[in-house]
């Protein structure tokens, strides 16, 4: 399938990078947390709270069982944690092209210290936590994708013409 699909830590900058390369490329942007929440009519926070952790996480798998449905080309970005499941890097890879948004520990506090939107880092030492959890994710997210973006330091427009080049290159390989 020809979809341009987006993973990374918490805070890597999926959501905001896929809405302007949604812009860019001209194809329509789909968030899986974004589907999830309005399907279920309720946050993820609520979710979390409510039905817990995993109860999310087989809603993350069903709804990329749906994308995989989907025809047409879309910009798809995922929740931090969907790649732990095994299926669900499977799907991602039948879904289209996925890159890894890799950002170091300290990008990621900076940019979302603070926020209480996030669950799984509502806890008294967010840094430690962040930083445990990119090493425990790091070769997972690595095994899903077909390109490994570094983003510390790089604006968004650097990140989206790499992107876009490799899209562009990913295209001319397949025709
Ligand atoms: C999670 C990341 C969140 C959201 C949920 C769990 C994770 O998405 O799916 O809070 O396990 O990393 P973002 O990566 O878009 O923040």
């Amino acid at each position: 399938m020809d979809n341009v699909i987006l993973i990374g830590f918490m805070g890597s900058g999926k959501t905001t990078v896929g809405l302007r390369l949604s812009y860019r490329l001209r194809r329509p942007v789909i968030d899986t947390d974004k589907e999830i929440e309005k399907e279920e009519k309720r946050t993820i926070s609520e979710l979390f709270a409510i039905d817990g952790e995993e109860y999310f996480r087989a809603r993350e798998t069903q709804c990329l069982q749906k994308l995989l449905k989907n025809t047409g080309s879309y910009i798809i970005s995922v929740g931090g944690g969907l790649p732990l499941r095994k299926e669900n890097r499977l799907f991602l890879h039948e879904l289209g092209q996925v890159f890894y948004l890799r950002a170091d520990a300290e990008t990621i506090y900076e940019r979302i210290k603070g926020d209480k939107t996030r669950p799984l880092l509502q806890c008294s030492d967010p840094k430690t936590k962040i930083r445990t959890m990119i090493e425990q994710r790091d070769a997972y997210y690595r095994e899903a994708a077909d390109v490994v973006l570094q983003v510390d330091g790089k604006s968004f427009e650097q990140i989206l013409d790499e992107i876009e080049a490799q899209v562009q290159e990913n295209g001319k390989c397949r025709q």
